[in-house]
C-alpha cells in the first residue's frame, strides 16, 4: 500500500481591509474587529481564569486550538509581565494554517503596547514546516509548543494535561472541523480535574461537543458587542500525579547527546552534572571538526523524517543564534540512480522551499561553485557546524567534570551512587547514559541486549588547502559528504567500516575519494597528502535512535547514527521534559518508536 506523504501546510490567505486581519478563505475575522487585545485579555488571559491562577501557581499549562497571529500568547506575557508572577508557563498551540511573520506583525501593531512582545515573537516566528516547533518568551518563563499541522490529527497524538485551554478556532459554522465532536473529546483527553476553559463562541456546536465530551458550561457576559462568552471546568478527569522530583542528574557522557542533555536541563533549572572520561569534552564521535546538519525526509510519512524535520529547525535555531554556522546551505545529489530517483519522488511529493528546493545541474553547479553535472536537493536551512563548539556552547552553563571515567552505578531508584575508575564517586537522583558507542558496554547486558546495537567506525579526510575543490561554497551530500571549513580547506566523509578501529589509514583516505563523483574525484588532491581523524558511531537496525526511559529514573539518549547534530538537542528537550514533569512536544507514537524497550523486540 502507498505511504500517504507527510501534509504539507496550506499558507494563510489573509486580507487586511479596514485595518481588520480576515482569513479570506474562511470568511472570519482573526479576531474582534472592536479591540482584539482587550478581547483576548477579557475572554481568554481573564475568562479562563488563569489571570487569577498566575498568583499562586508555581507552573501552568495552557493550550490553545487556534494560534492565529499568537495575540492570546502575547497577552498572556502581558498579564504576567504586569504580574510579577513567577509562574513557569508551558504554552501548547495548533495552528493548521500559518500566518506569514510580516502578516502577524502587521496585525500586532494595531496594539503598539506590545511591541516589544511582538518583537520576541516575531524573532521566533517558525518556519512553515510541520510539526512541532518550541520557543521561549520572557526570557525563558513561557515555553512555547506550537504544533503546525491540522489540530485534530496533531491532538490525538499528544499526551499532556492542561490547566486552561483557550478554544479560538474561528467560528464553529465556518470552522467546524475544531469545534468537532472528535476534537473536543480529544480536549477533554487532554485535561484533568478542574481543567477551565474559555471561548469567545457559545454556538451550539460547541457546547454540545464540549458538554458531551464532559465539561461543565456556563455562559458569562461577552466582550464589547457579543452577549455571551463560554466558561467551562471539566470535573470528570483525575488530579495527575507528580513525577518523582529531579533533585541531581548525572548525565554520563560530554558529546553530543550529553551537552544537548545538560543544556536542555539548564533550560528547566534542573540540577546536572556531566560526567566525562576524557580529559576534555567532545572528543569521541562529537570531536569531528566539522560535521553537517541536514534533514532526513522520506516518500510517505515515517516518523524519522517527522523528528528529522523539527529537530532541524531546533537545531538550525540554535546553531545561528551562538553563531555556531561555519556554511550554511547543504546539497544533497542525485548522485546514484536510485538516489536520484528517490529525491525525484521527494521533490514530486512537494516539500517547503526552505525544507527542500529540486535544482537542475545548473543551478547546483551555481550553487556550490563547482560543475559536477549533477541536479539534487537543496537544503537552504542546512550547514556546516563545528561539534566541538556546538558542544561547548550547549554546555556552556553546566558543571562538567573530566577525567570521570564511570565505572559503575550502584543503589536504588532516585539514590543513585556513580562510581569512576579514579575512585571519585557522585551521587544523582537521575542518571542519562550517553556514552555513544560505550553506552552498551556502560549500562551492562542486564537491561537491553547489546547485539541490538550496531557499531561502524568512520574517517574522515582532511583535504590539503588551496586546490581545485577550494571552490566549493557550499557542503555537499552524495553517499558521502564533501564540507567547506574555511581558509580553502575541505573535508571529505565517510564510510562505515562494521568494526571499532580507530587508527586513521591511507585505505580509508581512497575510499572516501572513491565515494565521491567522478567530476569531484578529478579534481581533489592526492590522497598521499591527507591527513584525517577516525571515531565511532552507535545506531541501531531500525535505524532510530534511543531516547528513553530505562527505568524510572536512567535514561539513555544514545544510537546517534549518522546524524547526532541534528537530532540530539530537540531529543534531549523531549526527555528533559518527561525529567521535569513538564508537557512532553514529541507525538507519542515517535516517544514510542524511540524508547530503550523496543530495542527487546527487533
Ligand atoms: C566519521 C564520522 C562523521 C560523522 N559526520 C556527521 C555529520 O556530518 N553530521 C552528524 O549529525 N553526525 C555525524 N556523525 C555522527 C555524530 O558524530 C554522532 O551521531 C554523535 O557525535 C554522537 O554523539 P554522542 O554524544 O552520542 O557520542 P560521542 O560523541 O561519542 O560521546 C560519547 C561520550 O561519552 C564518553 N564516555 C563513554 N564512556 C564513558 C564512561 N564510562 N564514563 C564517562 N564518559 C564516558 C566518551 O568519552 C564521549 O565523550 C559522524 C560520525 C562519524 C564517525
Ligand atoms: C480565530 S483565529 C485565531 C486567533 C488567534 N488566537 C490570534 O491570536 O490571532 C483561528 C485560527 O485557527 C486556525 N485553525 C482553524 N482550523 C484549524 C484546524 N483544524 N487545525 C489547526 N488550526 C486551525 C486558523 O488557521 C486560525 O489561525
Amino acid at each position: 500500500m502507498e505511504q500517504q506523504p507527510l501534509p504539507q501546510l496550506p499558507p494563510a490567505s489573509v486580507s487586511f481591509d479596514d485595518g481588520i486581519l480576515r482569513a479570506i478563505d474562511v470568511g472570519d475575522v482573526y479576531f474582534s474587529a472592536e479591540d482584539g487585545l482587550a478581547e483576548s485579555r477579557y475572554v481568554f488571559v481573564d475568562g479562563s481564569g488563569a489571570l487569577n491562577a498566575l498568583a499562586d501557581a508555581s507552573h501552568l499549562t495552557i493550550a490553545e486550538t487556534g494560534f492565529g497571529t499568537g495575540l492570546n500568547l502575547l497577552a498572556l506575557c502581558e498579564a504576567i509581565a504586569a504580574s510579577n508572577s513567577g509562574c513557569q508557563i508551558d504554552y501548547i498551540s495548533f495552528e493548521g494554517a500559518p500566518l506569514d511573520a510580516k502578516d502577524a506583525r502587521y496585525a500586532h501593531d494595531a496594539f503598539p503596547e506590545l511591541a516589544s512582545l511582538s518583537d520576541d515573537l516575531i524573532a521566533n516566528w517558525p518556519r512553515r514546516w510541520h510539526g512541532v516547533h518550541r520557543f521561549s518568551m520572557l526570557g525563558g518563563q513561557v515555553r512555547v509548543q506550537l504544533h503546525y499541522g491540522q489540530a485534530q490529527d496533531t491532538l490525538p497524538r499528544l499526551s499532556f494535561a492542561a490547566d486552561f485551554w483557550f478554544l479560538d478556532g474561528f467560528a464553529p459554522a465556518k470552522n467546524p472541523e475544531l469545534w468537532s465532536q472528535p476534537v473536543c473529546h480529544e480536549i477533554a483527553r487532554l485535561s484533568k480535574k478542574g481543567t477551565r476553559l474559555a471561548s469567545f463562541t457559545v454556538a451550539r456546536q460547541a457546547r454540545t461537543h464540549l458538554s458531551e465530551a464532559g465539561f461543565h458550561l456556563e455562559k458569562a457576559p461577552g466582550f464589547g458587542r457579543k452577549r455571551d462568552m463560554l466558561k467551562g471546568v471539566y470535573d470528570k478527569g483525575f488530579i495527575r500525579t507528580q513525577t518523582r522530583p529531579a533533585e541531581q542528574v548525572a548525565i554520563i557522557g560530554g558529546g553530543i547527546a550529553g551537552a544537548a542533555m545538560a543544556h536542555a536541563l539548564t533550560q528547566l533549572n534542573i540540577p546536572h552534572f556531566i560526567l566525562e572520561q576524557a580529559e576534555k569534552i567532545a572528543t569521541a564521535a562529537s570531536g569531528n571538526p566539522a560535521g553537517l546538519l541536514v534533514p532526513f525526509l522520506s516518500v510517505g510519512d515515517m516518523p524519522a523524517a517527522r523528528l528529522s524535520i523539527s529537530a532541524l529547525a531546533d537545531a538550525r535555531k540554535f546553531a545561528e543564534l551562538h553563531q555556531l554556522i561555519i556554511s550554511s546551505g547543504v546539497v544533497s545529489l542525485d548522485f546514484s540512480e536510485r538516489k536520484a530517483s528517490r529525491q525525484s519522488k521527494l521533490a514530486a511529493q512537494g516539500f517547503p522551499e526552505d525544507l527542500a528546493t529540486f535544482l537542475a545541474p545548473k543551478d547546483v553547479a551555481d550553487k556550490i561553485g563547482i560543475d559536477i553535472g549533477m541536479g539534487g536537493l537543496y537544503h537552504s536551512a542546512g550547514g556546516v557546524v563545528s561539534p566541538p563548539d556546538y558542544c561547548a556552547a550547549l554546555m556552556a552553563d553546566s558543571p562538567v567534570y573530566t577525567n570521570a571515567a564511570v565505572a559503575g552505578v550502584s543503589g536504588g531508584e532516585g539514590d543513585w551512587q556513580i562510581r569512576c575508575h579514579n575512585d571519585q564517586h557522585f551521587n544523582a537522583s537521575h542518571i542519562i547514559y550517553c556514552g555513544g558507542a560505550a553506552t552498551p558496554q556502560l549500562i551492562g547486558s542486564g537491561f537491553l541486549p547489546k547485539k541490538r546495537f550496531q557499531i561502524t567506525s568512520g574517517q574522515l579526510s582532511y583535504m590539503p588547502q588551496n586546490t581545485a575543490l577550494s571552490s566549493l561554497k557550499m557542503a555537499i551530500n552524495y553517499s558521502g559528504y564533501l564540507l567547506p571549513c574555511g581558509a580553502g580547506m575541505q573535508i571529505a566523509g565517510a564510510g562505515f567500516d562494521p568494526d571499532e578501529r580507530r587508527e586513521v589509514t591511507k585505505e580509508g583516505h581512497h575510499q572516501n575519494l572513491a565515494l565521491m563523483p567522478e567530476a569531484l574525484k578529478s579534481l581533489a588532491a592526492s590522497p598521499d597528502s591527507y591527513s584525517g581523524r577516525r571515531a565511532l558511531r552507535l545506531a541501531v537496525a531500525d535505524r532510530l535512535p534511543v531516547a528513553g526511559e530505562i527505568t524510572d529514573t536512567r535514561y539513555m539518549l544514545t544510537a546517534l547514527g549518522a546524524r547526532g547534530l541534528t537530532l540530539a538537542g530537540l531529543l534531549a528537550h523531549s526527555l528533559a521534559c518527561r525529567i521535569g514533569g513538564r508537557p512532553d512536544f514529541l507525538e507519542q507514537p515517535l516517544v514510542a518508536a524511540l524508547l530503550p524497550e523496543r530495542l527487546k523486540d527487533l
